[in-house]
């Protein structure tokens, strides 16, 4: 068996604290756990899955170019993100915001 390090995942609106191996993607920590964020496309090209990361930017995988231009679009702050796109490499804090 191999050990896997785990990273916590706080789903703030839905008062959700869930574990997950680091590097799994968001949508799918959110899907499992039943929070409530709303998947469009999956893709990065809808913008309804996006979150505020209120803790943990820094362990986010790094935006694609189209994620980044999505949220340039929208003049979106720094700290959103699609959670489509994002892998959860460290612990998060997340805020649903949708479009
Ligand atoms: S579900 Fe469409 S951008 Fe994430």
């Amino acid at each position: 068996m191999v050990d896997t390090d785990l990273v916590k995942v706080h789903f703030i609106l839905d008062d959700l604290l869930v574990q997950a191996p680091q590097g799994t993607p968001l949508q799918e920590i959110a899907d499992h756990a039943g929070a409530d964020i709303t998947f469009g496309c999956r893709s990065g090209s809808c913008g309804t899955c996006r979150v505020r990361v209120t803790s943990g930017l820094e362990d986010c995988s790094p935006a694609e170019a189209e994620e980044r231009d999505f949220l340039a679009s929208l003049e979106a702050p720094a700290d959103h993100r699609l959670a489509c796109q994002v892998c959860a490499n460290g612990d998060l804090e997340i805020e649903y915001l949708g479009l």
